[in-house]
């Protein structure tokens, strides 16, 4: 980019994250996710650091937050509410302290305080003769609101602060003169709204059909924000206080380090977070964050990542402040699970069913630690409500191992270069034609010769929950497929050595692996078969309905993929929509794919090469098989629901209370008092672990 487009990029920037942080800030509405925020700054101050005279007074970069709201009294603060610089990796971390080195020029020091940095909206309290007299939101910096009503209503906050006896001021290593002095003081810290409280909140808000709240932080600043102080206080808000400014000479006379501000405010009767801890050296405070991380999800509050301080508080004032946020303390997030980029190129994916799924194709950017390069789009009609164009700054998205999803569309950013993206007229692998049946989305290839279908079909057929056949990936499938081995399906019951052996990279192991891996499947279980065939709409729980009511028990057990057909092909649309889990659309999928012409000729073709189906599930009683389960709070890697559907598929029995037969009890975080109740029935209890070691989830 040379200096011009910079420019022009630059206030494009700066007017976008002006735009959001309006809303977010004065407004109190989420017009982007914190972290797409955060994603567009990061490009901004690297552009700025680039072209450093391009900087102008009016850049986010420039300034604290918002202009305060109307609606409260003002509030000036005694000493400005300061913000915090970012960092996102150990690599930015180290730069920090190398800066600080650099800057301090003698030895600096290795204690650090290390404390969670809480998602909620940052709160001044000032007591004076131990009496609570003001609370203060941060505002812009300087200037707040008075919130002091709304804030006497969260219980964690004392209206009055305990005294302290002796004992406690020599716990705290001060002098029984300092007594006064901690008598009037400035509390800062974060109001926060529990995950549990927020979760109900919204429930409620989604009950009344008003728009849903986008984060506990814009909850809390509803909250807070009240004219009935009632109101607030049915929010149960939590106040926990991370910093404490005593009327002294200077910063660290008096108090002298953040482990022992902690321990006083906790002695005046603020709560603290409890995982803040004192670490020395850089590689313990990594440590910690690790560890941090790793318990986020399992704590009641939500936190975005950790704040580094220095311990010794006499370091701050000579560390100072650079631009408008402190040396001596730095955030330290957690990577982002938003992030902005640039779509290059939109292109078009066959699947098995030939469906066409559009792809972006981004500027590669780091989402959560993964360089990403595509995303998701999902069908045509996702793309006009997104009103994407090729060349536009999007928002994406990736949550856990999802596939990266294009969220949200940033127009303002257009420089008036953005291509419009248009549905392909045929299919991009085959040229051949495409439709869109009606009531559905997608646009689909129909041709049943396509290539990209065909590979799409024979990875679904060899996948585990299908025929499983051993060793026959995406790779495999494409070779055999590209070297014109197998056409579909059924030529793989026909593969023979000699063949094999003439593709590179074959060798006589790996051919005999394949060859064994295909035979041992050439009986397969009905509802495996039906699945496998890839058959629009049908999962693995259709699939089974259809094996189970379809063919009665009372038949023969074995039954060619011909028979099958045959059998199939009679059964009325009404009849196939009585199944339960079958509806009108599914009901037409079937009567489509087993009426076809190219049906009967596959089915011919597995029938000849050797296919044979039976119709009862060969019994494969495993250690749940009629066991009883009830679960007990939230589990951390799967959801209640596939928890239930893994134990039931592996023949268990999920129960929502305990009987006196109950086999196990699986415990997650925050148990119920099935815990006890278990313990007392004698049942077995098991840890998230135990239970997915019990279901092979885990080794
Ligand atoms: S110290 C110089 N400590 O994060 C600002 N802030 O991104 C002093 N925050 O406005 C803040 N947890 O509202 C500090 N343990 C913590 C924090 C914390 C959350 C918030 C705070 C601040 C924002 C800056």
């Amino acid at each position: 980019m040379n200096k011009k487009e910079a420019a022009l990029r630059l206030e494009k920037l700066r007017q976008e994250i002006d735009y959001h942080r309006y809303n977010y800030h004065v407004l109190d509405r989420e017009t982007i996710s914190p972290a797409a925020l955060d994603s567009l700054k990061m490009e901004l101050f690297r552009l700025e650091n680039e072209y450093p005279d391009l900087i102008t007074p009016d850049s986010p970069t420039q300034r604290v937050a918002g202009k305060p709201s109307a609606k409260f009294k003002k509030v000036s603060h005694d000493q400005p509410m300061i913000s915090l610089h970012d960092s996102f990796s150990r690599d930015d971390v180290l730069a920090w302290e190398e800066r600080n080195r650099r800057f301090f020029g003698q030895p600096l020091s290795d204690d650090y305080y290390v404390e969670v940095k809480l998602d909620g909206l940052a709160v001044s309290l000032r007591y004076e003769n131990g009496f609570l007299i003001q609370a203060a939101t941060r505002g812009d910096g300087r200037v707040g609101e008075d919130v002091t009503a709304n804030v006497r209503t969260i219980e964690s906050i004392p209206l009055k602060l305990r005294d302290l006896n002796s004992e406690d001021l020599a716990s705290l290593g001060l002098e029984k003169s300092t007594n006064q002095l901690l008598k009037d003081l400035e509390v800062r810290g974060e109001a926060i709204m529990e995950t549990k409280v927020f979760t109900k909140l919204n429930k409620a808000y989604a009950a009344a059909g008003k728009p849903l709240l986008a984060n506990p932080r814009n909850a809390v600043a509803g909250s807070l924000r009240q004219l009935d102080s009632k109101i607030t206080a049915s929010r149960h808000l939590v106040f926990y206080a991370y910093d404490v400014l005593v009327k002294e000479p200077k910063r660290g006379e008096v108090l002298k380090t953040r482990v022992q501000a902690d321990k006083l405010v906790n002695l005046l009767g603020f709560k603290t977070p409890t995982d803040n801890k004192q670490c020395f050296g850089l590689q313990e405070v990594f440590n910690q964050h690790d560890k941090i991380s790793e318990k986020r999800s399992r704590l009641p509050y939500q936190i975005d990542g950790t704040v580094l301080k220095f311990n010794d508080l006499s370091l701050w004032d000579k560390l100072g402040v650079v631009g408008k946020a402190p040396r001596y303390m730095m955030a330290y997030k957690f990577p982002a699970e938003q992030v902005t980029t640039r779509v290059l190129e939109v292109s078009w994916q066959v699947g098995r069913t030939g469906t066409l799924t559009p792809v972006a194709h981004l500027e590669p950017v780091n989402v959560a630690g993964v360089i990403v390069s595509r995303a998701t789009l999902h069908n045509f009609d996702e793309i006009l409500r997104l009103g994407l164009k090729i060349g536009d700054t999007v928002v994406i998205e990736r949550a856990g191992d999802v596939i990266p999803k294009v969220i949200q569309v940033l127009p303002r950013l257009r420089q008036g270069e953005e291509k419009e993206i248009y549905p392909p007229t045929n299919c991009p692998r085959c040229h051949g034609p495409i439709s869109r049946h009606d009531g559905e989305v997608a646009l689909r290839c129909v041709n049943d010769k396509c290539l990209a279908r065909a590979l799409h079909q024979l990875i679904h057929f060899a996948s585990r929950e299908a025929a499983d056949i051993v060793g026959l990936g995406k790779k495999l499938s494409a070779q055999l497929l590209l070297a014109g081995l197998v056409e579909d399906i059924s030529d793989l019951y026909i593969l023979d050595k000699p063949a094999l052996l003439s593709l590179p990279g074959f060798k006589e192991k790996k051919a005999d692996n394949l060859l064994s891996a295909i035979r041992a499947r050439r009986n397969l279980p009905l509802a495996r078969f039906i699945y496998s065939l890839g058959i629009r709409h049908i999962g693995l729980e259709s699939a089974a309905a259809i094996a189970q009511t379809i063919i009665p028990r009372s038949v023969q057990s074995k039954i060619t993929p011909l028979e099958l057909q045959e059998k199939l092909k009679e059964i009325s649309i009404e009849e196939w929509a009585s199944l339960s889990d079958v509806g009108p659309v599914v009901s037409r999928s079937l009567i489509d794919y087993w009426q076809n012409k190219e049906t009967v000729i596959l089915m011919k073709k597995l029938t000849t090469n050797g296919l044979n189906l039976f119709i009862k599930e060969q019994s494969e009683a495993g250690p749940l098989q009629n066991k009883i389960f009830v679960l007990t709070g939230s589990l951390e890697k799967l959801s209640r629901s596939q928890a239930k559907k893994i134990i039931q598929d592996q023949g268990g029995v999920v129960k929502d209370h305990l009987v006196k037969d109950t086999n196990y009890l699986v415990v997650g975080a925050d148990p119920g008092s099935k815990l006890k109740q278990a313990k007392d029935l004698g049942v077995t209890i098991l840890l998230e672990n135990e239970f997915l070691k019990l279901i092979s989830f885990i080794e």
